[in-house]
């Protein structure tokens, strides 16, 4: 490796030596995102995806599939039917969350309404569908349907888990494999899987997305406390405006004494909150030291998602993968 690449990020040096791929996929990503009929899809698609975003799921397929060896033309459908899964949710959950930015943007909801973000997403669903049917591989048609499914579900228990102060660690991860992992561990086992690689094969790439997956969300959820808005392209705050046990939470709550319950029951279950108190939470899970321990349970998956690469041939792409998991937590230092 030169010195120039090594100075470069995990996620820029994919991007680099997966560029002629994700041309591809990001041409396959406008030319299907558009409708000649309902101008409004061009309108919403354009804006969420022409504000970029890292595209971290579509280089998990397309490094999956090199790094087990395909040199077919299908890992770019299963690429950009990935992109469509995860821009879908996007919209749908900004909705759901009353979010206001996303990718440095204004949100779809906020700069249209609901209703365009709800039918639009429900539209990136179907061409979704469409793409990856195309393949004709029914192994993937199952990975990547049975992922759709799976998101869906993580987002509704995390619905009925919000302003629930009994919301355990158990069930956190539960939301957070079903709405984040399902997806990365779906994008990296789909893509060995179309190159044909062996089970031992796929089942280490399904395992390297899965554990990504969630050391990825636990540390959106910490940025979501101790990030800067410009850095992450969203506001600060959102989860606790939103009443979510979201890790960090769910630790200085289990250490609370009678008077931070006391808080916590007024801020998350009653909904009551004003000015301070979104500081003073923050001040107890640093109190709690809830950051740290949810920073180096991040750690343990990065670590258990680079494990599972071992199984795997030595390959460029592998070592960007284990770098890449590493970089996800750093994002927090
Ligand atoms: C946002 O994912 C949704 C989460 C799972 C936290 P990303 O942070 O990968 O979003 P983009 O695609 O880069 O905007
Ligand atoms: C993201 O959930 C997961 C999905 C979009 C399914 P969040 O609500 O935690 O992510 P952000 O913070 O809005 O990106
Ligand atoms: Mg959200
Ligand atoms: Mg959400």
């Amino acid at each position: 490796m030169s010195l120039n690449e090594a100075a470069q990020k995990p996620h820029d040096r994919l991007a680099a030596a997966l560029a002629e791929d994700m041309d591809a996929v990001n041409q396959m990503i406008r030319a299907r995102m558009a409708s000649e009929h309902a101008p409004r899809i061009p309108q919403v698609t354009a804006h969420l995806i022409e504000a970029g975003g890292k595209r971290l799921r579509p280089m998990l397929t397309l490094a999956a599939a090199r790094l087990c060896g395909y040199g077919g033309p299908y890992h770019v459908h299963l690429a950009a039917t990935v992109e469509f899964i995860h821009t879908a949710t996007l919209l749908h959950d900004d909705v759901v969350d009353e979010s206001e930015r996303r990718r440095g943007r204004p949100t779809a909801n906020l700069l249209w309404d609901n209703k365009s973000s709800v039918l639009v997403g429900d539209y990136l669903f179907a061409r979704a569908f469409q793409l990856m049917v195309e393949p004709g591989n029914l192994r993937v048609l199952d990975i990547l349907a049975n992922a759709s499914a799976t998101i869906a579900e993580g987002e509704v228990l995390q619905l009925t888990a919000a302003q629930d102060l009994a919301t355990t660690e158990e069930i956190y991860l539960k939301v957070v494999r079903g709405k984040t992992a399902a997806l990365f561990s779906a994008a990296t086992e789909s893509g060995a899987e179309i190159a044909g690689a062996s089970k031992d094969a796929v089942q280490a790439l399904f395992t390297y997305g899965d554990a990504l997956g969630i050391a990825f969300q636990i540390v959106d959820d910490l940025l979501d406390y101790g990030g800067s808005a410009a850095a992450i392209g969203k506001n600060t705050g959102d989860d606790f405006r939103e009443r979510k046990l979201t890790l960090p939470v769910i630790k200085a709550v289990a250490k609370a004494d009678a008077e931070e319950r006391a808080f916590w029951v007024r801020v998350i279950e009653k909904g009551q909150q004003g000015d301070g108190d979104l500081d003073h939470a923050m001040a107890l899970m640093g109190k709690h030291g809830a950051m740290e321990s949810a920073r180096a349970e991040a750690l343990a998956w990065a670590a258990k998602a680079q494990a599972a690469l071992t199984v795997l041939p030595d390959h460029p792409l592998r070592g960007m993968l284990s770098d890449l998991a590493a970089y996800v937590v750093a994002r927090i230092n």
